[in-house]
């Protein structure tokens, strides 16, 4: 008996040691952007020091990657350079390929304990996800550039198994009405990293001007990527005025492959898009013998819709098309190329003889008919490169190329219909998505296009339309949000119109539609923001 309370009072003791030396993680200390699928709070701290190293099979190439990837987002707050060694349990963070892991492709489980942080994957895309996570239970200060000595740099004890609920989750940046620099791309796909993202959609070309450098037609950057002035004010107000001053700017092929690259370490693919058959007045410009009526065209200068396209009866526009196409796909390794497809007013074609006499040759109905043509033709080249084209909802006019894969923004109809017709979409709608749009009283604010879309509303939005069966729905490949800069001159002001809403996007298309929880998230948000103070990012918030 006497034995028994002894050991009774011994194991009070260790208890009381344990509980005191490792204390219950309460929900309120984990505050991760997406919310993971789940979390299990554990007892203590794993402490980050400079006897920490990151244990990984470094015969796996990714998987270096994401070592290397964690010690130079680490090293400028701590301060540490910390070791990489292929064997250790204690004090270690471990990165582990683990096959039999199942999931949707980006799944990964975490676990971090007073002794070790385990991140384990069946691939190196789960380990960089799992690699965010531990970012982001780190104090703020791991995102600052500058040594903090004062932190301690705790992580909570938590178990995380955690997996996206969609496959494409993407963030798209029009360049083109205007510019911004590699550096600020760059940002933008460390951001979309941050959260878990990993589709870029860089819209390249417009009417307004064609950014990216082609070998084989040297005036798209000597002409087409410059205008001679820019409209001030709202492109639907007239009369309009224009401020007289120069504009252009296109990304070299070799600044190109670096993003692309640069997205790559990052599990994020980047999408190009370029334009056709509208939206191409830039190219007109330059090339003038590629549209209905021969020019002379000039680079637009205010915003809106053209009636000036490419001449779809003129083979000369494919040939173009194609040999600019072949320059794309060399520098943007991404299986699906944007076409575009959207906007283009079908006036030209109606009075064009050529136009006409393609219609006529090719059996075609009218002009929708024409531009499904052109789509069809231009699907069938990219195809036969082993690529597939992604469309604006605008390309079911006429009739679907066979293997499309379309991006609704008008809406979810035309994103509904495709996924009826068995093509893959991506929901991008304007009623939701459309980071352009007010997220404020318009009073408050800077000029934006129009309409309102909150942080609530985009948070509220649920990729999968319930009219879809269980066979249609597995078409929706995930959602994006758009960005078309007409009234955003600056990278600052980019961020504002995307940050928080992206954050918001990023729970959407990664957690489970019934986890989610708007006062949860915006509870989480307010920790984030102070992370996205950090990195320096010009947010939006109404209550700051
Ligand atoms: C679009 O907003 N014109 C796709
Ligand atoms: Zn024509």
């Amino acid at each position: 008996m006497r034995k028994i309370n002894f050991l009774l009072a011994l194991l009070t003791v260790a208890l009381f040691w344990h509980c005191t030396s490792h204390p219950p993680i309460s929900d309120e200390e984990i505050n991760v952007i997406p919310l993971p699928q789940q979390v299990e709070p554990g007892n203590g701290y794993f402490i980050l020091s400079e006897n920490t190293s990151i244990v990984y099979d470094n015969s796996n190439e990714e998987v270096a990657s994401v070592a290397q990837f964690i010690k130079e987002t680490f090293a400028p707050a701590t301060g540490y350079n910390i070791e990489s060694a292929t064997s250790g349990r204690r004090n270690a963070i471990r990165l582990v390929i683990d096959q039999s892991i199942s999931g949707e492709p980006g799944v990964y489980e975490f676990e971090s304990t007073p002794r070790r942080v385990t991140i384990t994957a069946p691939d190196a895309a789960g380990l960089f996800y799992g690699a965010q996570t531990l970012r982001q239970l780190l104090p703020v200060q791991i995102e600052q550039l500058t040594v903090q000595t004062d932190v301690e740099w705790k992580v909570p004890a938590v178990e995380i198994y955690d997996e996206p609920s969609f496959q494409y989750r993407g963030l798209h940046l029009d360049v083109a009405r205007h510019f911004f620099p590699v550096s600020f791309i760059k940002k933008y796909i460390d951001l979309l990293a941050f959260h878990k993202m990993n589709k870029f959609h860089w819209h390249l070309t417009e009417d307004q001007g064609w950014r990216v450098e082609i070998d084989k037609y040297p005036l798209l950057t000597e002409i087409s990527s410059q205008r001679s002035e820019t409209l001030i004010g709202h492109g639907g107000i007239e009369p309009f005025e224009y401020d007289g001053e120069p504009y252009g700017g296109y990304y070299t092929k070799e600044e190109m492959k670096e993003v692309v690259e640069y997205a790559k370490k990052r599990h994020i693919t980047v999408i190009p898009e370029i334009e056709m058959p509208g939206h191409t007045l830039a190219v007109l410009a330059a090339y003038p013998e590629l549209g209905c009526t021969g020019g002379p065209y000039e680079v637009a200068t205010r915003w809106g819709i053209f009636d000036d396209i490419f001449c779809a009866g003129n083979e000369d526009v494919f040939t173009f098309l194609e040999n600019v196409l072949l320059e794309v796909m060399e520098i943007f390794p991404s299986e699906y190329i944007h076409i575009g497809g959207d906007e283009a007013p079908k006036t030209r074609w109606e009075e064009c003889s050529k136009c006409q006499a393609r219609i006529e040759e090719e059996g075609l109905k009218d002009e929708y008919e024409l531009q499904s043509y052109f789509i069809q033709r231009m699907e069938k080249f990219l195809n036969s490169h082993g690529r597939q084209i992604i469309g604006w909802d605008e390309i079911l006019e006429g009739g679907l190329a066979p293997g499309a894969t379309v991006m609704s923004w008008r809406g979810e109809d035309g994103g509904i219909e495709s996924a009826q017709m068995g093509h893959d979409v991506i929901m991008t709608p304007n009623s939701h998505l459309y980071f352009d749009h007010y997220q404020n009283d318009p009073d408050e604010e800077p000029m934006a296009i129009c309409c309102f879309s909150d942080l609530e509303n985009v948070y509220s939005y649920h990729p999968v339309p319930d009219v879809l069966n269980e066979e249609e729905a597995k078409h929706i490949l995930g959602a994006q949000a758009n960005l078309w800069t007409e009234y955003m001159k600056t990278s600052e002001h980019v961020e504002y119109m995307a940050y928080p809403r992206a954050v918001a996007l990023s729970e959407v298309v990664w957690t489970n539609q019934e986890l989610r929880d708007y006062d949860d998230f915006l509870r989480r948000l307010d920790v984030h923001y102070d992370r996205l103070d950090k990195l320096n990012v010009n947010y939006f918030d109404k209550d700051r």
